[in-house]
């Protein structure tokens, strides 16, 4: 038998949700699990395998998934190397670390977020207790980090001054106000227990040099990470603004609850937000996600986007498809055709 028609027939098996799929992508989706191999911890960036890591070690050891998310990113907001999440991340304009962060759990759809919070830090901690402990789902600002020092949450003081030095330099030297480039490499990170609920997480500092008060798609709910327990779960990194404007990380979910792998659904995704956009070649995002099947895959709007698959039998860095400047339709073909 061909290749080609082995592909057909193993995709006829599968039922028709794979064979669409395979259609919009014109590549086989393969990521998946089997049970034995629950939980499964999928996170955005070779960093996020640390994270991936120590979350399944939170789980080996009885912890809940939560528990799972928290501490796996706790890890990746420690990082004094990583310089897009946590305290030692890039300062805005004003020379001030702001940080952004959100928590979700399936069972009940519950959320918690902070935004813009400074010299907190654990954000992820402080998203898990607006979740857990108000009954409000974001705090932003100064009464984010007051909540977060009422509830206990560790604070330390940043001192910025040479990487804002650094920076307004090299924007000095630039003819855009803002770089857009490779600053904004969030942690999102995406758990399947064995018991089959889901939790996520999202935690960064944000764009490098952003407006003071900028808040990006990480702790919006929907854009950064969503989660439904009856289907998946996906989180975003890449320039939030490009992510945040089309409520990425629901449309993955959305596209995966109409039956596309997790992969497939992420590229859908990046296909749907190029088409609206002229610059899509610049758009800069990327989205992991898993399902409730145990599938999981990532895609971005570049080639090259890694991300972390851990398991009970695996722990590796993977790397998505990119859409890039592949078919991505016609510009603007998202728009419902009206006869006259
Ligand atoms: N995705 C992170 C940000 O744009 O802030």
């Amino acid at each position: 038998m061909d290749m080609t028609r082995r592909k057909f027939v193993s995709g006829a098996a599968l039922g028709l949700a794979t064979t669409t799929l395979s259609k919009i992508s014109g590549a086989e989706p393969d990521g998946e699990i089997k049970k034995g191999e629950m939980p499964l911890i999928v996170s955005t960036w070779p960093f996020g395998k640390a994270s991936n890591d120590a979350g399944l070690k939170v789980l080996q050891e009885g912890g809940t998934i939560l528990d799972a998310v928290e501490q796996g990113i706790w890890v990746t907001e420690s990082d004094v190397h990583n310089q897009s999440v946590g305290l030692a991340g890039a300062p805005n304009a004003a020379g001030v670390v702001q940080l952004d962060s959100c928590i979700m759990y399936g069972p009940g759809h519950k959320a918690g977020s902070v935004g813009a919070i400074e010299g907190i830090r654990h954000p992820i901690s402080a998203a898990r207790r607006v979740m857990e402990k108000t009954p409000h789902v974001m705090l932003v600002g100064e009464g984010a980090r007051m909540f977060a020092l009422e509830q206990g949450l560790e604070s330390i003081e940043v001192d910025t001054h040479e990487k804002y030095e650094t920076w307004k330099k090299k924007r000095a030297s630039e003819k855009q106000p803002l770089r857009k480039d490779k600053n904004h490499d969030t942690i999102a990170l995406l758990v399947l227990g064995a018991d089959g609920n889901i939790a996520g997480g999202c935690s960064t500092s944000g764009l490098s040099g952003k407006l003071p008060g900028r808040v990006g798609d990480s702790p919006i709910i929907g854009s950064g990470l969503y989660v439904d327990n009856d289907v998946g779960a996906a989180g975003a990194t890449g320039l939030g603004e490009n992510v945040m404007r089309y409520c990425g990380s629901f449309l993955v979910v959305e596209f995966m609850r109409q039956g596309l792998h997790p992969q497939e659904a992420c590229l859908a995704a990046i296909r749907r937000i190029a088409r609206q956009d002229p610059r899509h070649t610049e758009l800069s995002i990327s989205f992991v996600a898993l399902d409730k099947h145990g599938r999981y895959g990532a895609a971005s709007s570049a080639q090259g986007f890694q991300y972390s698959v851990t398991t009970n039998s695996k722990s590796e860095v993977l790397t998505g498809p990119g859409v890039g400047n592949l078919d991505i339709g016609e510009v603007g073909g998202n728009r419902p055709k009206i006869k006259p």
